[in-house]
């Protein structure tokens, strides 16, 4: 027997992804460095469909049927270089080598351009869900060649979440490094999602005079509504948690340093790249590294704060519904500003990315799942050249209904000196964007005084100086 697939590789992630091909009746060889692994791994799950164990990695190869298809399931950076190079030589032209690892998508650009040259086929694949996701589910996100798809899309679908609707959440992204770039992003929102329900969940805490357990009850009542996500399910349990050994809420047991694994600070480091503002995914980045700056914030305790009165009960659950549209509004913009990279980069790199499509596969699965994610496939279904997110009419609309509320939750904020980086970036962004006038056009004329660095008119083509040091008079440059 040969096998269809082979994954190698073979720690939680990658033997949750063997275990789910072969749940699916596909047979699967595996390969870990060490062979204890392997073969512990068939040993435990063998039950659950054919496995295939190769000790070695010609004994893996030789189990592929061809085109081979090598999944390999390792450390991001110079594990995944190692492990290509010990396969790529026992491939052949029209072989897949499917990286499902969190790698950097210039990574999977180069890696693609070398492999192709021996006509092996790279495919750099997101795969997103956790351990739960990759043997129950995930949400996956490939790029590579329309070749390879062909080729490896039934089986992808197959073993990917399905959406609401029954749609499996698979797609071709793109080619080369867009699955990895797709990834890449899905985790900067991740990341921003996160912060503002961390933001939500402080200011029910230090404004509102909330318990956890009492925040995990309101999260609950608001995962029934349009906020309906993983992430805010999972809140839920996390704050209603009660730490075995000392009765407290686990929340307040827990060191409060966020700590990061660097897909976010990808995704901040590239849109600066690419010249594209995502605020509210960079405060995201930056809250959990200075929450990570222990010395700095023991240093700034006795700094002075506000003297504010916590809210009344009876205003606390006005407050609450507030917090509700702030968050919501939010999470609008930082969603336009991850979509809005994606088309950067989609422009930049020549990729055929379907952005409703990309929505479309992230409503099952994945971390950032939830019902908000068929609305923005539903936004781009409608119109797929839609500048922003923020230009969809349900959305515009949503926030012009929130951001009464969405001002007065900063205010409370800023008067009780609760830090919401996040809703007051994506705020800051929202009314960026719709203002009529920016100071930019003072900043112009200050780069122009100091150097000459010119500026262009607004009643006129052509680009100017204005003699600044002489009589003031002004010159076409
Ligand atoms: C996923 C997750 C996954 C990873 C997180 C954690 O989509 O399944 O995004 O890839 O566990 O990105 O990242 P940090 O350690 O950086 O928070």
């Amino acid at each position: 027997t040969t096998a269809q697939i082979g994954v190698t590789g073979l720690a939680v992630m990658g033997s949750n992804l063997a275990r789910n091909f072969a749940r699916n009746g596909y047979t699967v060889a595996v390969h870990n460095r060490t062979a204890s692994r392997t073969h512990a791994l068939v040993e435990e799950h063998g039950s659950e469909g054919d496995f295939i164990a190769a000790e070695t990695a010609k004994e893996f190869v030789a189990a592929l049927e061809r085109p081979r298809r090598l999944v390999i399931m390792v450390k991001a950076g110079d594990p995944t270089d190692a492990v290509i190079q010990e396969f790529a030589p026992l491939l052949e032209p029209g072989d897949m080598i499917i990286d499902g690892g969190n790698a950097h998508f210039a990574d999977t650009r180069r890696r693609e351009r070398e492999l192709r040259e021996k006509g092996i086929h790279f495919v750099g694949t997101g795969i997103s869900g956790g351990e739960e996701g990759a043997l129950n589910g995930p949400s996956i996100m490939p790029g590579g060649s329309k070749e390879s798809y062909d080729s490896l899309g039934p089986m992808l679908e197959k073993i990917s979440a399905k959406a609401k609707d029954g749609a499996p959440c698979v797609t071709h992204v793109g080619a080369d490094g867009a699955g990895h770039f797709v990834k890449m992003v899905h985790n900067g929102i991740e990341y921003a999602d996160m912060q503002l329900i961390g933001e939500a969940y402080q200011l029910l805490r230090d404004v509102a005079g909330y318990s956890p357990a009492q925040i995990a009850e309101i999260f609950r009542t608001w995962n029934t509504g349009r906020l309906d996500s993983y992430l805010i399910e999972i809140t839920a349990e996390v704050l209603s948690h009660v730490d075995a050994a000392t009765g407290k809420p686990f929340v307040d047991v827990v060191v409060d340093q966020a700590e990061q694994k660097g897909t976010g600070r990808w995704t901040v480091q590239i849109a600066l790249d690419l010249g594209v503002p995502v605020s509210g995914i960079a405060e995201a980045v930056f809250a959990r590294s200075l929450s990570g700056h222990a010395a700095l914030r023991e240093a700034s305790r006795g700094l002075a704060g506000p003297s504010a009165t916590p809210l009344s009960e009876a205003e606390a659950g006005a407050f609450a519904d507030r917090v509700e549209q702030a968050l919501y509004a939010s999470k609008i913009v930082s969603y336009t500003q991850g979509f809005h990279e994606i088309a950067a980069a989609r422009e930049e790199y020549d990729w055929d990315i379907d952005l409703g499509a990309v929505s479309a596969i992230w409503r099952g699965g994945c971390i950032i799942r939830a019902a908000f994610l068929d609305r923005i496939r539903a936004a781009y279904d409608a119109r797929a050249d839609l500048p922003s997110l923020l230009s969809d009419e349900t959305f515009a609309r949503e926030i012009a209904d929130a951001q009464d509320d969405w001002r007065e939750v900063i205010v409370a904020a800023t008067r009780q000196g609760v830090p919401t980086p996040g809703f007051s970036a994506a705020l800051a962004y929202y009314d960026a964007l719709r203002a009529e006038r920016l100071p930019a056009a003072l900043t112009q004329g200050q780069r122009d005084f100091f150097g000459a660095h010119t500026y262009r008119r607004t009643d006129r083509d052509g680009s100017f100086h204005t003699l600044w040091g002489g009589d003031r008079s002004e010159v076409s440059a």
